[in-house]
């Protein structure tokens, strides 16, 4: 296994989406623990993107739970109906939240977060396995370029729920 990514020399998102996928999929397709295939996404999209803060919150015991994650300490739970994180659970799909302190119920781990996105992880039936979230510190970071590169990725962990 490659120990370091090949990254593009450029900060077109899309283009970045494509180089790292088979990247990505290449580390997670030899290792069967869920742990450590979030873990190495997360370092992964950490380091070809950048952003400020970047993981997941998984599925447990009727809660969004702190899973692997890149980026400052966050609230270790989230409930179903609460913050961005809750609403992408809720219901079931991307959320782009251009200014966070417009998105009523945010939850701001970090004052110095201005946009994110969370995308669901969704299993075979259709339920929600955890969320990936990506924080910006910068305001409206994030676009349809970041919801296909992640929606397209995330389907890459939901083969191995
Ligand atoms: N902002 C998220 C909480 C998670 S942290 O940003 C890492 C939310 O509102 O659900």
């Amino acid at each position: 296994m490659a120990e370091t990514l090949a990254l593009p020399t450029t900060t077109d998102r899309a283009e970045l989406y494509r180089a790292v996928y088979p990247q990505i999929e290449a580390l997670i397709s030899t290792e069967s623990d869920l742990t450590a295939n979030l873990a190495n996404v997360a370092a992964a999209l950490k380091e070809a993107f950048g952003y400020f803060w970047v993981g997941f919150y998984v599925v447990k015991e009727g809660q969004l739970v702190l899973g692997p994650f890149q980026g400052p300490i966050a609230c270790t739970r989230i409930p179903f109906h609460k913050g961005v994180c809750g609403a992408c659970y809720t219901q079931r799909k991307t959320i782009i939240v251009p200014d966070v302190e417009q998105f009523p119920g945010h939850i701001a781990c970090s004052s110095a977060s201005k946009s994110e996105i969370v995308v669901p992880v969704l299993r075979l039936s259709g339920t929600v396995a955890m969320v990936l979230d990506a924080d910006s510190e910068q305001l409206n970071d994030f676009d349809v370029a970041d919801q296909a590169g992640l929606e397209r990725l995330v389907r890459l962990i939901a083969r191995k729920l």
